[in-house]
């Protein structure tokens, strides 16, 4: 069943109605952008994972125009909870696609091509720890299980584990528990086959103790990046990014994409 194929999407920040503006982007319209460039791609990618922050703000109208705007596309989508959303709300507007649920309450299943699995966590905590995140006692049972499987696995999670080298993302964006987590997946290392998450708007790829963890870009605003950042300062284009992942045999290959201004790939330049 390999190479298997998907892309990785994050922080659509949909809002309440089409003319919604966050960081100086219309959401709607670079949301738009992406789903009329992947109608156009020269291949098919086996699901989209989109790492959370749906909408802006829990705008149910957000994951309703979500809902609609994915159903022409014919590629599973699946979804983990970002701060700005709540898993009840991504439980009730958006598929799973019959996914093993691995939790009642929050958005945590598995999901397999082949012989691999993948697993969404659902690092939302309570407020008062936003915008870290936290992984529970629950989710730590159910991620051990999992390994204990002794199966190929693939994580998706909203929030970073492990330091960015970037002082603010690393002060306030962390999963409050990250090293805890990273210690349970270095010990399942030749399991383990990478983490994907957004939160930070922006490109990443880190291996640490064997582990990969990479991050993609924001559909509309990208945060910079840079060591000594004591404050976040956002790069307002409008430019969406997605991640194109290949998991293959010894191998993991992530390749950053964005579709200018929404032109279809066919109508961009050859030469
Ligand atoms: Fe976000
Ligand atoms: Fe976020």
């Amino acid at each position: 069943m390999i190479p298997i194929r998907f892309l990785h999407i994050s922080d659509t920040h949909l809002g309440p109605n089409q003319e919604f503006i966050q960081h100086d982007a219309n959401t709607f319209k670079a949301f738009s952008h992406f789903l009329n460039g992947i109608k156009s791609l020269p291949f098919k990618p086996e699901f989209i994972i989109h790492t959370g922050d749906v909408t802006a703000n829990c705008y149910e109208e957000g994951y309703k125009f979500m809902a609609s705007a994915i159903k022409d596309i014919h590629i599973p989508f699946y979804f983990t909870t970002g701060n700005h959303d709540r898993s009840e709300q991504i439980k009730h507007h958006l598929s799973s696609n019959n996914a093993e649920v691995l939790s009642s309450k929050l958005n945590t299943y598995r999901f397999s091509v082949g012989d691999h699995h993948f697993m969404t966590l659902d690092g939302r905590g309570p407020n008062e720890i936003d915008p870290h995140g936290v992984i529970s006692l629950e989710q730590m049972d159910v991620l051990k299980k999992e390994l204990e499987t002794g199966k190929q696995v693939t994580l998706f999670i909203h929030y970073p584990a492990l330091p960015l080298d970037s002082t603010w993302f690393d002060e306030n964006m962390l999963l409050t528990n990250g090293t805890e987590f990273h210690q349970l997946l270095a010990s399942h290392k030749e399991q383990v086959r990478g983490v994907f998450f957004g939160h930070i708007h922006r490109s990443s790829q880190t291996l640490v103790d064997g582990i990969l963890y990479s991050s993609v870009g924001s559909m509309s605003a990208q945060f910079l990046l840079f060591p000594d950042q004591l404050k976040p300062m956002f790069e307002s284009t409008g430019q969406g990014y997605f991640n194109i992942v290949t998991i293959d045999r010894g191998k993991v290959l992530i390749k950053n994409q964005s579709f200018a201004n929404g032109q279809e790939l066919y109508t961009l330049k050859t030469e």
